[in-house]
């Protein structure tokens, strides 16, 4: 009977100890906001206004590399053109962007790596890694970016990012519908959504937290 409350309370440990690490996975998990940062901090150190974080471009990327997710070369290119119709007939729909509100896209950079990578590294080896994916980062026409990154394959193979700019003025533009909030994503991650990356960035904290779990339980025989 003792040995079955313990059992009892243990469970109850194990359950709130995986909440705590679902719910900071949560708060720190969008690796595509973090882009948005270092893009908006290279362009500061030459002087350029930000850019606004617009997550309804920031899905539109996340859809972008979603077509391109089988076409990450071995030696890192993208080789994927998808039609530019496929903004308003495609990722905009998918998105929940009101289509009224689609806006004028200044500019995108398409990037692909074998191994995941943390947001400095992929802003510099795979997004912003030559003089002209430069130029477009630090091109004065942008208002607006977005961000997004995929995983190829469910549980394993390259990682894709996606810079899309826009040009509009006001913050009136791919605005997503049901208040901002869009149609929700079943993986990948993007800029500018208050939602965690699922399959997109790592969930490390998660990870470490159910070994710190299991690790706790076995080395009280709870196993
Ligand atoms: C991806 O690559 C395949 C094979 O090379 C090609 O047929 C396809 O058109 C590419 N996808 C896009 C969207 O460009
Ligand atoms: C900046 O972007 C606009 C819109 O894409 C383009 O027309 C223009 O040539 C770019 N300017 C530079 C300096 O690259
Ligand atoms: C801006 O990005 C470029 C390309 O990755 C890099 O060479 C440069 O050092 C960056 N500048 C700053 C201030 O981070
Ligand atoms: C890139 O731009 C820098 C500075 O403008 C220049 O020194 C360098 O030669 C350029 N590199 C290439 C490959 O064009
Ligand atoms: C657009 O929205 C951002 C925050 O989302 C805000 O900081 C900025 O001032 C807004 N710009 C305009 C022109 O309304």
């Amino acid at each position: 009977m003792v040995k079955r409350i313990y059992c009892f309370e243990w469970i109850i440990a194990l359950g709130f100890l995986l909440l705590v690490a679902v719910v900071s996975s949560k708060n720190h998990g969008n690796q595509a906001n973090d882009l948005v940062d270092l893009i908006n901090k290279n362009r500061t150190s030459k002087r350029l206004p930000q850019l606004n974080n617009s997550p309804g471009l920031g899905c539109m990327a996340m859809q972008y590399i979603k077509e391109c997710r089988f076409n990450c070369s071995q030696v890192n290119t993208v080789n994927c053109k998808p039609s530019e119709d496929d903004f308003t007939e495609i990722f905009a729909p998918n998105c929940g962007v009101e289509l009224p509100t689609f806006g004028t896209i200044s500019g995108l950079i398409v990037g692909c790596h074998q191994k995941h990578l943390d947001p400095p590294e992929a802003f510099q080896n795979v997004l912003v890694h030559n003089n002209g994916t430069l130029s477009i980062l630090r091109n004065r026409t942008h208002r607006e970016v977005g961000v997004g990154i995929i995983r190829a394959k469910r549980h394993k193979g390259p990682y894709l990012w996606c810079a899309l700019f826009g040009s509009n003025e006001r913050n009136s533009t791919f605005v997503l519908e049901d208040l901002g909030k869009g149609i929700e994503q079943k993986e990948g991650c993007y800029s500018g959504s208050g939602s965690s990356c699922s399959s997109g960035g790592r969930n490390g904290s998660f990870v470490w937290m159910l070994i710190f779990c299991i690790f706790v339980l076995s080395s009280t025989g709870f196993f």
